[in-house]
């Protein structure tokens, strides 16, 4: 804008040099600093000036940005940053230059044709005043567009100084930022030196919580063997409590039954004592007796079980008396009621006897050698059916020899109810168990028979044959067996074999 008012400027003054040729005229005008010198065309009549000169003092004036250099190349590459209120203005003052530039065209023009009309009035003698008023407009006009300048230049300045500020305040912004990211990168830095430390603690927690993990498991294990073992201490504590308590009950009855043995013991003594005074025996001498007929003659005349002390022996021997038979006074050496005892046994078992005296039994063929060879015995044989009917047979002599003869039969002086003649066999047969065969058999009667006896080719008898408690019509050769009396098949239910000295009263 400035560029086309020192245009303007100087076209005008062109103007006025060449269209009024050789008549010039000068005219100065001073204003502020500035000093306008105009050159107009002078009239044929008028005398030309001496010191004519052309000063385009106007250029100075222009505007800093008409001609642009190093200085202002900052300001062009801010002005692209500048507000958008500041381009308004801008844009507001280019227009009212605009507006000044067209209204100097019009001027320009004005002055043209009043130029042209001012030669030929000046032709026509009146220009002279004209110019002068033409002068002072310019003047004016000068003035007014200095006017301009001066504000545009304040606006410039005003604009600059909001740059500059908006400038440092940026640059300000910018450091602040520089800032905060330094600050933003080492929290960041710090950050991930605290995330590493966090993960290495955790790895260090997770491996503490698996070692003490695997501990306790082991400690947990440990916790329920003690457990189990307390468990079984403790029912084992109240198993032995159990005992204990069933112990004390068994030792109170034991306790009971002292007292009570301690009385019958001296109950028996005070006997002891009186029959001691009837038979003025000395008190001090410890009596023994040989068989139960003894025991009865001592007083005693309840069936049972007594000691006896064999003759020529050391031997103590447990028997079982039947003190009410026939009188009394019967040592038993056999007894059948119920099968409970197995009778089909070896050598052995009958050498030295079996079962229990008080029940089923057979003495031992030792104890009845050595019993019935220190006297003359008598046997009795005691026989029940299954009906019930009971029957004897008994010999008034009745011994048998030693192992070395194979303990040999000797009977003598039969009588009684089971049969009319004598089921035992003849004197001399030898005792054959199922291990070792005496008999006169070919065959092996005891395994036969199935028990210990004295068979001859076998014979009529063997009450230690198989217990058969229930009736049958098979014959059975292996039952019990007392042929004179039931035949074949007997059936026993009870059988007592037992002896009693020959000279019993
Ligand atoms: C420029 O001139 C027009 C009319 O000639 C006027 O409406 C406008 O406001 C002027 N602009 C300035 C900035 O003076
Ligand atoms: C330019 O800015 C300075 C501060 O930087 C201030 O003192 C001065 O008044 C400002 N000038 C104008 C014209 O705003
Ligand atoms: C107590 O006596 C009974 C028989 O009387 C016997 O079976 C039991 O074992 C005894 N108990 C103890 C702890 O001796
Ligand atoms: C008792 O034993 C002796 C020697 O041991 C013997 O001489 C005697 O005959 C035996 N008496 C009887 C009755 O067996
Ligand atoms: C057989 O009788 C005896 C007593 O004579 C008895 O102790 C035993 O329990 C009885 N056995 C059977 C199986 O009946
Ligand atoms: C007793 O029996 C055995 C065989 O069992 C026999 O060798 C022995 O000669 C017998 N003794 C007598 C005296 O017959």
């Amino acid at each position: 804008m400035g560029h086309l008012l020192s245009l303007t400027l100087v076209y005008l003054a062109y103007l006025l040099t060449t269209g009024i040729a050789s008549q010039r005229q000068q005219h100065r005008v001073q204003h502020g600093s500035c000093t306008y010198t105009f050159i107009l065309p002078e009239v044929e009549h008028c005398q030309p000036l001496k010191d004519f000169q052309v000063t385009n003092t106007l250029q100075r004036d222009s505007p800093p940005r008409a001609e642009p250099d190093k200085s202002h190349s900052k300001d062009d590459l801010s002005q692209e940053e500048r507000p958008s209120w500041q381009q308004q203005k801008l844009e507001t003052l280019e227009s009212a230059m605009e507006n000044n530039t067209q209204w100097l065209q019009k001027l320009e023009n004005f002055i043209q044709e009043n130029v042209r009309s001012g030669v030929e009035e000046i032709k026509r003698s009146t220009v002279h005043t004209q110019t002068a008023a033409m002068l002072q407009m310019g003047t004016n006009l000068l003035s007014q567009s200095a006017e301009q300048t001066r504000k545009l230049t304040d606006v410039e300045t005003q604009v600059l100084n909001q740059t500059s500020r908006l400038e440092i305040q940026l640059l300000e912004y910018s450091l602040f930022t520089n800032r905060l990211e330094k600050h933003i990168i080492l929290q960041t830095q710090e950050i991930s030196r605290l995330s590493d430390k966090n993960s290495f603690l955790e790895q260090r927690l997770l491996a503490l919580e698996a070692r003490y993990g695997k501990e306790l498991q082991d400690l947990q294990g440990e916790k329920q063997q003690l457990q189990d073992v307390l468990e079984r201490q403790s029912h084992v504590v109240s198993q032995l409590q159990g005992e204990l308590g069933s112990s004390m009950l068994n030792s109170t009855a034991l306790q009971r039954q002292q007292e009570r043995l301690t009385d019958t013991v001296e109950q028996l003594l005070t006997k002891v004592s009186q029959c001691n005074e009837i038979s003025n025996m000395p008190k001090t001498e410890r009596r023994t007796f040989r068989d139960c007929a003894e025991i009865l003659r001592s007083g005693v005349k309840e069936s049972g079980l007594y000691s006896i002390h064999l003759h020529n022996s050391t031997q103590d021997v447990k028997v079982y008396c039947d003190m009410k038979t026939r009188g009394g006074g019967w040592t038993v050496l056999q007894h059948r009621s119920n099968g409970s005892i197995d009778f089909h046994r070896s050598w052995n078992d009958y050498k030295s006897g079996f079962g229990v005296p008080s029940g089923e039994h057979w003495l031992g063929n030792d104890i009845i050698h050595k019993l019935t060879s220190s006297q003359e015995y008598s046997l009795h044989i005691q026989l029940r059916d299954r009906e019930g009917n009971e029957a004897f047979s008994q010999y008034d002599h009745f011994y048998i020899d030693d192992e070395d003869n194979n303990y040999s039969l000797h009977i003598k002086g039969f009588s009684g109810t089971a049969g009319k003649t004598s089921s035992l066999t003849h004197t001399g047969s030898q005792f054959s168990t199922k291990d070792r065969d005496n008999d006169r058999c070919t065959c092996k009667c005891a395994q036969l028979a199935s028990g210990g006896w004295w068979f001859d080719a076998c014979g009529p008898s063997n009450l230690n044959g198989i217990y058969y408690p229930v009736s049958s019509n098979v014959v059975r050769f292996n039952g019990i067996k007392w042929y004179y009396w039931k035949g074949p098949n007997l059936m026993a239910t009870l059988t007592t074999m037992m002896v009693r000295p020959a000279n019993f009263r």
